[in-house]
């Protein structure tokens, strides 16, 4: 009732010209009944942080525990291994608390994800990490933390990790026992909180910070937007049809993750409309150019190019374009290809209605699709056996520069 209160307080205001639109257009309005948590209240995400975590993060920098921690970690990979030795007690008293599903999670949910991600793998590792990795670079709370942090350094080993937890998460084993993903979420949460701890330290990042420190949960939730509810939304756009159990299991997997990475229940939302709503609210208006960004994009294209080796630039730039929009791609001066753009428009969602078995006809540029969903496939694969999976690591200063 008290934050109804507050939603209509700021609508009057607005009629009688107290409040500004600008206010009006930056209060968090998103109201809780949309959300795991079900409560009807209206707290802003942009001021909530992860304390515990990112208390524990603090004591690891300050006791130089961090390269001892890493290496404990190396052998802590399996959902069900035992949490590793060689860590301070105080950390291994906060992972016996989190290391575990939400009561809320759901089993069979998250076995109907794991069979939703096999059949629909490809199609999201294109989505995610050529769509969903470029616009994150017009992301600018997110492409300045990255660029500034450590791993903007070298964005090749970052966007390695990066794809171990997506390999993860769409992994036929995700939740299994033999899985990744809970374990992996968990390193990722305290990388978070190491770099809450460590960017405030950056003048380079504090020059255009505009929040005491980075990744509040309401900047984890704009990337999940941007990550989980685009995919959901290309997949649509392809043609690809999903049931509505299939949809609800695909949510759920990203509701646990999300849970696992620290954000608040109240937050989470309860079903895809809610998410668009959210979505609508917080993701799109804050996509912006930056100088951090536009770097980022031309080394993370110039790490996709690789292993699909053959095909040319623009192709790769086109195929961009068709996954993020000509604006944001013109922000990032990507070049121009006419014969893959009028390709791509027509021929893609004809290839994955193909693949789909939707349609018995082989549209043209078949195989040059085929060559570029595996070899962004590869990608995610390299990374996805256990010989050559790049580990989550604690990062222990900013960048240097
Ligand atoms: C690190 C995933 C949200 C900034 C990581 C890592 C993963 C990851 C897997 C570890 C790999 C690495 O060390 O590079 C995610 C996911 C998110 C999310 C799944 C949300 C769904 C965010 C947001 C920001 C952010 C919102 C900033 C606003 C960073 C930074 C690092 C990092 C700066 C550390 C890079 C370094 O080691 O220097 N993230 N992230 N992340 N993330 Fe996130």
């Amino acid at each position: 009732m008290e934050n109804l209160t507050r939603r209509r307080i700021l609508t009057l205001g607005a009629a009688l010209g107290l409040v500004s639109v600008a206010d009006v257009s930056h209060a968090w309005s998103w109201s809780s009944t949309g959300s795991i948590a079900g409560t009807d209240t209206v707290t802003d995400p942009f001021s909530v942080w992860d304390p515990t975590a990112d208390e524990v993060a603090a004591r690891l920098l300050a006791d130089g525990a961090i390269p001892a921690v890493n290496t404990a970690w190396e052998s802590w990979v399996n959902n069900s291994d035992s949490l590793p030795s060689g860590m301070p007690d105080y950390l291994t008293d906060y992972l016996s608390q989190v290391n575990r599903l939400p009561s809320w999670a759901d089993s069979a949910l998250l076995a109907a994800s794991q069979k939703l991600y096999k059949r629909l793998s490809s199609y999201l590792f294109v989505s995610e990490s050529l769509g969903s990795g470029i616009l994150s670079t017009v992301i600018p709370r997110e492409a300045r933390a990255v660029y500034w942090s450590a791993g903007g350094a070298d964005m090749k080993a970052r966007a390695a990790k990066t794809f171990t937890f997506g390999y993860d998460l769409h992994s036929e084993s995700a939740w299994e026992p033999t899985g990744h993903f809970v374990v992996s979420a968990n390193k990722t949460r305290l990388v978070h909180s190491a770099v809450r701890n460590l960017l405030p330290n950056s003048p380079h990042f504090m020059a255009t910070a505009d929040e005491p420190k980075p990744i509040s949960n309401g900047d984890i939730l704009i990337t999940f937007h941007s990550v989980a509810t685009v995919a959901h939304n290309n997949l649509q756009k392809w043609g690809v049809t999903l049931s509505a159990a299939e949809q609800a299991a695909d949510l759920h997997a990203w509701q646990v993750a999300l849970h696992l990475l620290g954000v608040q229940d109240q937050f989470i939302p309860a079903s895809w409309s809610d998410a668009q709503q959210q979505a609508t609210q917080m993701l799109w208006p804050v996509v912006a150019p930056t100088v951090e960004g536009t770097s980022l994009a031309k080394t993370l294209l110039g790490y996709v190019e690789d292993p699909v080796l053959g095909l040319d630039t623009g192709f790769v730039s086109e195929m961009v374009r068709y996954l993020i929009g000509d604006e944001y791609s013109d922000w990032l001066g990507l070049p121009h290809d006419l014969v893959s753009r009028a390709l791509i428009k027509a021929a893609w969602p004809a290839y994955v209605k193909f693949r789909e078995g939707l349609s018995p006809i082989v549209p043209d540029g078949f195989y040059l699709f085929d060559q570029f969903v595996r070899g962004i496939a590869m990608l995610y694969l390299n990374n996805g056996t256990s010989a050559t999976q790049t580990p989550i690591t604690l990062p222990t200063a900013n960048r240097p520069g």
